[in-house]
Formats: C-alpha cells, structure tokens, sequence
C-alpha cells in the first residue's frame, strides 16, 4: 500500500513538472514586446499587489502578492526585491510561503525599532510582517471565518524569515472579508495601529506590541464609494501645505472604481489613536485612470527624507488575469510621493526618476517627430492654459495610435486605436476624466506597455495599460498647440538590469 502511494505521488509530482516545464517553454517563446522596461515585474510568474513596503538600513523592501507556478492568480506567496532609489529593484527569493493556515495574502511590514514584540533585541530589531491568512480549505467549506491575522519575522533584513508560533495573531469575528493589515506606529499613544478592510468599512485595532490586538474602532460604512469591497487600507499623516497635519486614509476597492472594477480611493480627516473623523463627506480617488489598485505607503521613510512613498498595482481586476504578458503577469506602477495640497492627494513621480533620462531632446510640436524608442518620458510646460482642446497622438507604422486630449476642463486618454485590447470585454480603451484648474505642466510616462499621466505635478494622475503591436515611437500635436512653451522627450533606461 506505502508503495502505491509513493508511486502515485511520484507520477504527480512528474507531471507537475512536466507541465511546468512546458510552461517555461511555452514563457521562452513569448515575444519580449509586452514586458516593460523599467517598471517593477517579477521574473516569471504572476503578481498582483504590493506589500510589506518597508524602508530599512538604506534598502527600500518590496514584497508582492505572488504565484510562481503559474501566470495567472494562484496559492498566494511574498514575492520580494529592494532597492536603493524605489527604480534599480533586486530580485530576491521568495519571502513567505502558504502553509497550513492559508495563502499569504496581502499586508504590510514594519522595523520595530523598540523591540516591542520581543522577537528581536534592542541592539538587532527584527523586521515583522503583519498579512492575512486565507484559508482556502474553510472557505470551500463555507465556513465565513477563513481570513485571519498572521506575522512573521526577519533578523536579517528581510532575507530570511520565520513565522510566529502563535499565530493567527489577531482571529475572524466571523466575516468574510477581513484582511490586508496595514500596520503603523502611532506616537500619541505609543501603541501600533492596524487598519484593516473588513468588508465594506475599515477597522482599527491597536496593540502595545503587535501581538495582541484590540479593537478601537470602525469607519466608513456610509462614506465614500461603495460599488464593491473594500481592500488594502493605509492611515497615515501628511503635512499640508500650510504646514497643517491631516490624516489621509486609503482605501482601495474592488470593483466601483470611477472606470469599472479596481480603483484607489482617500479621505482625508484627523486621528486620535482611536477613531478616524473626516473632514468632510467628498468621494476622491488617488488616480483616475483604470490601472492603478492596491497601492499604500513605505513605512519607515527617515524623517530626514520626509517623503510619504507609494506605488500601486498596474492593473485591474476585470481583466488582470487575461492581459497580454511576456513571460510574467503584473507590473508595479512608478514609485510616486504623495503631497498634500489644497485637500488634493497629489501623486508626483519620485525625483529618483530622473537618473532614468538619457540626453532630452526639445521638440518641434509643428512636426512629427520621431522618438525611437518605445520607453521614454514626455515633459511638457506651457505658456499659457490649454484653450482650445490639445492632442498629442504617439503612433507606430502599423497606424496604431494613443491620443492623450486636454482642454475644455477634460483630460482623455484614448487607446482604441491601439491595438491588442480584445483580451477582455471589460477593457475599456477610452478614458476620460473632468479637470477644471489651467493646465501648467504634463509629465507622460511610457513603457511598452503603460502609460502614466500626471497634471500640474500630479494634481491629477492617470494610469493605464496598453498592448501596441510595436512601439507608438512617433509622436504629433493637433488643437491648441500655442499654449505649449516647450516640448523636452527624454528616453528612460535603467542603469542596471533589475
Ligand atoms: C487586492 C486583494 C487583497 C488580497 C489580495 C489577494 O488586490 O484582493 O484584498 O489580500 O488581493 O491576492
């Protein structure tokens, strides 16, 4: 009998690597046009949001939703690369695998410099990962408690880790949705806050030492949008302009995003280590283009840098598990700072970007002019505000064409000339959004692949995914051309491979 099993799971486990094997060949044949150039992707596999993002010891972590095996959602595991500048990522192994508790699901990770937890020391603080546990074997059997709260930790910046024994620390009260832990340390209280999306509100616990928590509150039933579940909360605060701290709450949300399926959403409000109270009742998204879910901040940033820093999931749950790919499934968008102006959250790309720019050029917006190559930053400044509508059209020879329109208090992007977006139904190729201040300023970002629009230093953003057969490296302008100032294209490449 002992011997029949054996050889029953040594078949299986031939087969499974066979079929992996083929998988890998199959990966190698893909052409390498759908893979972008220098936003963050993993090696192979499938990715979706980014976790855990830790800054430490001169290494900004990122851990990811991610399943290996496979190019599209599966058994979920940290994925995990640093990087010195959030541009130049290094992969490294896997960080947490599913056990018997569940798949790893999304959350956050902290330095506990105070040796809280007690599972480091003073001298050598561990890293702790806070993430939900999915249990896959209870929910198939309909039960309702099957996300809980569990951590891990690291004593060697995050290549290593090992799971708390006591784990789950924080149980199910019985719902269906309970997950994606973003944990901070509060200083008022001197005690660490938990946001966690439970369904259709956020609720907050806190904890003396991020193993044990209790309950203080919830918020949000009745604000904001509610067209689908909440997800991957992050509370944390921001000065204003005025030099005024103001608590912005994310919250992510699946679907009921302004463009169909997965967007960002924020408030924006005050904190008294207890509850959250919103300064008012508006309904406002971190980006309005259909591209952009998940995201949340680093924690751990130095005071001395003082930058509240994100990035978020290139993709969209209506259709991220058919988009077109070269070998992996996901991209991260560019690592953006989050600034509080004129209660806008706005999203400025991070000044790191910059070392990506090879020799700029200006261009002649009377002509069009040819860009050679597919990966590049477009940054335009104006002399006056955009009157009559503004088009800028990149093309290819194929006649493939993205138009990106300003003006008349709209901005558009259009990919339905772009070829490569029968994938989904629900890939909706037009996009437009209100935008009613004057225009000054317009950074575009391009990679194979994406497109990230950002207003008046990220006043307003847009992201979106696109799949040209071939690089749109042409460029023209239509309308309102005698607004612009000056037209500088820069070609982005990384200094090193990631
Ligand atoms: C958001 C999300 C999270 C969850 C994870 C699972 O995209 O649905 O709520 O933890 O993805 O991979």
């Amino acid at each position: 009998m002992k011997e029949k099993l054996l050889l029953i799971v040594l078949i299986a486990g031939l087969a499974a690597c066979q079929s992996r094997q083929k998988e890998i060949e199959s990966i190698e044949k893909i052409p390498y046009q759908y893979r972008s150039s220098y936003h963050f992707a993993p090696e192979s596999g499938w990715m979706n949001d980014p976790n855990g993002m830790v800054y430490y010891a001169g290494e900004y972590h990122l851990f990811y939703q991610y399943y290996p095996d496979g190019l599209q959602w599966g058994p979920m595991h940290w994925g995990h690369a640093v990087s010195e500048d959030m541009v130049h990522w290094e992969h490294l192994p896997i960080a947490l695998y599913p056990d018997e508790l569940g798949y790893i699901f999304s959350g956050s990770a902290v330095v506990d410099i105070n040796n809280t937890s007690g599972l480091g020391s003073l001298e050598e603080p561990p890293m702790v990962a806070i993430f939900t546990y999915h249990d896959m074997a209870a929910e198939r059997q309909g039960r309702e408690d099957y996300e809980t709260q569990g951590i891990a930790y690291s004593m060697d910046k995050g290549r290593t880790w090992t799971k708390y024994a006591d784990n789950p620390v924080l149980n199910n009260p019985g719902v269906r949705d309970f997950r994606d832990p973003k944990v901070i340390w509060n200083e008022s209280t001197s005690k660490w806050i938990m946001s966690l999306a439970v369904r259709d509100h956020v609720e907050f616990y806190s904890s003396p030492d991020l193993l044990t928590w209790t309950k203080e509150s919830e918020f949000g039933q009745n604000l904001g949008a509610h067209g689908g579940v909440w997800e991957c909360p992050d509370l944390f605060p921001l000065k204003d302009e005025n030099g005024e701290e103001k608590w912005v709450l994310l919250v992510s949300i699946n679907p009921g995003g302004p463009n169909g399926g997965s967007a960002t959403q924020y408030f924006i409000g005050s904190f008294d280590g207890h509850e959250y109270q919103v300064q008012d009742a508006q309904t406002r998204w971190v980006d309005i283009g259909s591209d952009n879910y998940a995201g949340v901040s680093w924690f751990g940033v130095p005071e001395s840098d003082g930058r509240r820093l994100t990035m978020g999931w290139m993709n969209n749950w209506n259709y991220a598990n058919q988009i077109p790919q070269s070998g992996s499934r996901g991209n991260m968008t560019i690592a953006r700072e989050f600034v509080l102006n004129e209660n806008i959250l706005k999203s400025v790309p991070i000044t790191e970007l910059k070392d990506l720019r090879g020799q700029g050029t200006s261009l002649d917006v009377r002509e069009v002019t040819s860009l050679d190559q597919e990966s590049f930053e477009l940054e335009m400044k104006f002399v006056s505000s955009v009157k009559a509508p503004l088009q800028l059209t990149f093309q290819n020879e194929s006649g493939e064409e993205l138009l990106i329109e300003f003006g008349n208090g709209l901005v558009k992007v259009d990919r339905s000339k772009v070829s490569g977006n029968s994938f989904s139904e629900q890939f909706n190729p037009v996009l437009a959004s209100s935008f009613d201040s004057d225009i000054y300023e317009v950074r575009v970002f391009v990679d194979r692949v994406s497109v990230e629009l950002f207003v008046n230093n990220g006043s307003l953003s847009m992201t979106q995914l696109m799949f040209p057969s071939a690089e749109l490296d042409e460029v023209t302008f239509a309308g309102d051309v005698e607004a612009i100032d000056e037209v500088v294209v820069y070609p982005l490449s990384l200094k090193t491979p990631r």
